[in-house]
């Protein structure tokens, strides 16, 4: 990838997150970022920084040999529909693809695009926004080691990379991808809870993100396992006892498996 040149599709949430991390790292020459979003105002800020803003998913194709496709899974057939006529004048084996998108195959995008190109799946989450990001990624076999590696160096500039196998990818979106979302929840009722008793809102939030970043060096680095670390936190007769009597009387671990279980069926619905 020495002389290559990123083309990002979709300039959302997820691209502006990757491509904030790869300016504010400095990974890799602003002058050979290209972008496309249909609303140029969403691409201003980094060609500020020196990135460039495309006419459409045509023109970035044309000049583009890593092309991430960072749009919404139900925009997937159109723009690809675009895409196709342009990466099929170019060396298959020159064009490497990289879709954050869920529950889009490899099968899907060979079919709509093309063999014997390179295909990298990533499923990142947001707080990539931060740096603080956790992206697993999957690729075909014909992408080589030394090009892997360098995508997932750039998703490495905005946190954590995990590499799995394809068959994962959709099981992964409630490990890494959905479940910023619990946390949130949970922190939300947390701290509503907690200024109904009196406890300043703000502060609240406070003590609950340094214990979910605690929690999460416990977890990391205590050589506990979860259970165990929950039994450290539960005597029996005492406080944590019956909070997690609660959460059993209404079956938790069993909604949270079926939730598991709905976000990776959902993922597989999305597949083209
Ligand atoms: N958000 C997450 O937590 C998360 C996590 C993992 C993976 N993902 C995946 O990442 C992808 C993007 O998610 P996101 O949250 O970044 O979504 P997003 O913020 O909606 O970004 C998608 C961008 O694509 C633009 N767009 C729409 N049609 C387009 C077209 N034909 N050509 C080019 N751009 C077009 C959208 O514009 P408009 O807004 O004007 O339509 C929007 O700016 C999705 O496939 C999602 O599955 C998201």
């Amino acid at each position: 990838m020495e002389n290559s040149r990123l083309g990002f599709i979709g300039i959302g949430n997820m691209a502006s997150a990757i491509i904030g991390g790869i300016l504010s790292t400095n990974a890799f020459p602003a002058d050979r970022i290209c972008m496309y979003d249909p609303l140029p105002e969403k691409m201003d800020r980094f060609v500020e920084a020196g990135a460039e803003a495309c006419a459409s998913a045509a023109a970035l194709a044309e000049k583009c040999d890593v092309l991430f496709l960072c749009i919404k899974p139900q925009v997937f057939p159109a723009v690809l529909h675009d895409l196709k006529p342009v990466v099929a004048n170019k060396n298959e084996s020159n064009v490497l693809f990289v879709s954050i998108a869920a529950g889009i195959t490899f099968q899907n995008l060979q079919d709509a695009l093309g063999m014997q190109h390179g295909y990298v799946r990533a499923m990142p989450n947001t707080p990539l926004l931060l740096g603080a990001g956790a992206t697993a990624l999957c690729r075909t076999q014909n992408v080589p080691d030394a090009t892997f590696q360098q995508i997932s160096d750039i998703f490495a500039c905005c946190g954590t990379v995990c590499k799995i196998d394809e068959a994962q990818m959709n099981a992964v979106i409630a490990v890494n991808s959905s479940s910023p979302a619990y946390l949130y929840r949970l922190a939300g009722l947390i701290c509503d809870y907690a200024q109904a008793r009196g406890i300043d809102w703000q502060t609240a939030l406070e003590l609950f993100c340094q214990t979910l970043k605690g929690s999460a060096e416990m977890l990391l680095k205590s050589g506990k396992t979860p259970q165990a670390l929950v039994d450290m936190v539960t005597s029996k007769g005492g406080t944590t006892f019956a909070l997690l009597g609660v959460l059993d009387a209404h079956d938790f671990d069993q909604t949270m498996r079926e939730s598991f279980e709905a976000c990776e069926k959902r993922a597989g619905e999305l597949s083209m």
